[in-house]
């Protein structure tokens, strides 16, 4: 069933819990993630990137979310434009099925990403599609953007409340110590997420919070990449603690995609190396889509969304 954020946010802050938001950039991974979302009977939210429209063009990744709707219709589902980068791409999506868009103004000035955002809330909110605003600067890499360490930027509570009453946003995606990609934080380490600030901002805006860059590098993942000939340097993630302490302060959305890639890289790498004599394509993908369905699986039980549909 296809559906805005608006009830499932209220229901995760209510009964605090987070629904995960996976990226999708082809068949085997929405299959994955809604087979995990069916055993488990959680809600999810299907985000696009533009990497991924890029990748799978905006159609194909638009019919392959309507099938999903269609064939896994118990389900509520939210298809959602992840990082939107300017009014054009987030007008595009909201013409046409999108029922929830973000507009990443993060990388402006205050005043400008304030203009932005608003801009994209009035458009949106005609057509009855909600808006995540970002305010605050994530580390690591998204799309073509690099925000390299030490360049990152909290997101401070009292101009996130001026940020959500001028724009009107739904949620608001914020920086509290987590980065995009598989580099989060060296090894010997211990990683750490600002939860002090975290309640504050969500005490301050009173909408649900989105975290970002929120994979926890699964280390089984990365062995097994790397045992089967792979070179992916090993660091850590977003602890699995955290992310179901970030449950308990305001967190309702909670974004994964570099552990959808790594879990699938794991299982083409294995299963190549297992059959060298196969070349049925769909040996390989079929292994990959099980291990996005099993990664889904125990990501909902971190996140406590399993049997909230
Ligand atoms: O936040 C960004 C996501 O990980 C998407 O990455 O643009 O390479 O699809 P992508
Ligand atoms: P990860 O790179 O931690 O999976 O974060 C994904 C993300 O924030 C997508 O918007
Ligand atoms: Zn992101």
């Amino acid at each position: 069933m296809l559906t805005t954020s608006t009830q499932i946010f209220q229901k995760a802050l209510a009964e605090k819990f987070a629904i995960g938001a996976f990226n999708v950039n082809n068949l085997e991974i929405i299959q994955g993630i809604m087979e995990g979302c069916r055993a488990k009977k959680s809600p999810v939210i299907l985000q696009v990137s533009a990497g991924a429209r890029k990748y799978a063009g905006a159609i194909f990744l638009r019919k392959l979310m309507e099938g999903a709707a269609d064939i896994y219709s118990e389900i509520p589902i939210v298809f959602h434009l992840d990082h939107g980068e300017d009014f054009e791409i987030c007008k595009e999506c909201i013409d046409h099925g999108f029922t929830s868009v973000m507009i990443d103004g993060s990388k402006f000035e205050f005043a400008e990403n304030i203009a932005l955002t608003k801009k994209v809330v009035d458009y949106a909110h005609a057509k009855g599609v909600v808006i995540e605003g970002e305010l605050g600067k994530l580390e690591g890499m998204e799309d073509d953007v690099v925000v390299a360490r030490g360049e990152g930027k909290y997101t401070d509570p009292a101009q996130a409340a001026e940020f959500v009453a001028k724009t009107g946003v739904d949620s608001l995606a914020v920086a509290i110590g987590t980065s995009h990609g598989a580099y989060k934080f060296p090894l010997g380490i211990e990683p750490k997420l600002d939860f002090e600030r975290c309640r504050k901002i969500a005490e301050a805006v009173k909408i649900p919070l989105v975290l970002h860059g929120a994979s926890s590098v699964l280390q089984n993942f990365v062995t097994e990449i790397n045992s089967f000939g792979g070179k992916v340097e090993n660091s850590q993630g977003v602890p699995e603690a955290a992310i179901t302490e970030a449950t308990q302060c305001g967190v309702a959305k909670v974004n994964i995609d570099t552990d959808i890639r790594l879990g699938m890289t794991a299982a083409v790498r294995k299963n190549l190396a297992e059959f060298p004599e196969n070349f049925d394509v769909r040996k390989f993908l079929g292994a990959a889509r099980d291990a996005v369905q099993k990664m889904v699986e125990h990501k909902i039980d971190i996140l406590g969304s399993a049997g909230k549909i």
